[in-house]
């Protein structure tokens, strides 16, 4: 069951365009109860979509959350919180928070423990950037992105990783096939070197994923799915890729 596509809408769509989009994605997705899937909206719409998603076989998500329940942090949204309105996932690591917002590897920890704690299942991105991908340091980022982060009391039944090289996501650059099976198969090596049973723990591709490239991406045997991007707000595309990945979809 390693299966998994997901969504991230990032900051996109306004509140009439997020029911049509979940509604188009549902009327397909909803004849294949097999196909796991979360939908990442803007944290604004997340409890509505965490209502439609309701009884099918996708989930929501949280694009971020904070350590917690509650607390004197203005603007920010807890992990209990989101967990209350029924969201089942959040990202954490994404490249554009650890770049634009300066998370790193203790901040992130935390988020992993208490949104494990408060039953969410987190999906941790990891990439390099293109000067360390240039510089030959792939695997050592990778790596540290691992050992560095990841929390010794890690629940691995509600983990999954995105690889998102940072040089792919939102550049219409996507990695080769076999970039992205050698990272995934060196993800996988450090998560058992970690004790995980890795296995079973999915290891999704994300990075200008497209229709038009899903499928040999898909073909590899260590890239279990996808997280999407810009492809992911057009319910056409976003199903196109999903026909990619599960078979009879
Ligand atoms: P993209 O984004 O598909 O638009 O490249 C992927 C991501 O950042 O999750």
């Amino acid at each position: 069951m390693r299966k998994l596509l997901a969504a991230n809408w990032k900051m996109h769509l306004y509140p009439s365009q997020v029911a049509p989009l979940v509604q188009a994605i549902l009327a397909r997705w909803s004849r294949a109860p097999h196909a796991r899937g979360v939908i990442f909206p803007p944290m604004l719409y997340l409890r509505e979509v965490a209502d439609m998603l309701q009884n099918t076989p996708l989930a929501a998500g949280a694009q971020n959350g904070y350590p917690g329940e509650f607390g004197a942090y203005t603007g920010e949204v807890s992990m209990a919180q989101i967990a209350a309105v029924g969201a089942q996932w959040v990202l954490v690591g994404h490249s554009e928070r650890r770049q634009y917002f300066g998370e790193s590897a203790p901040f992130l920890r935390d988020k992993i423990t208490d949104a494990q704690n408060r039953g969410l299942q987190v999906m941790y991105c990891i990439g390099e950037t293109l000067t360390q991908r240039q510089a030959g340091e792939t695997f050592s980022v990778l790596r540290q992105q691992l050992t560095e982060t990841l929390p010794e009391t890690i629940n691995w039944s509600r983990f999954a990783i995105a690889y998102e090289p940072v040089w792919a996501i939102g550049t219409g650059i996507n990695a080769t096939p076999d970039q992205a099976q050698e990272a995934h198969a060196f993800i996988r090596s450090v998560l058992v070197e970690m004790g995980a049973p890795a296995q079973e723990i999915p290891i999704l591709y994300g990075g200008s994923l497209k229709p038009d490239n899903a499928k040999a991406l898909f073909a590899q045997p260590d890239v279990d799915g996808g997280l999407v991007g810009g492809a992911s707000l057009q319910a056409e595309s976003f199903l196109s890729i999903a026909a990619q990945l599960w078979e009879g979809f």
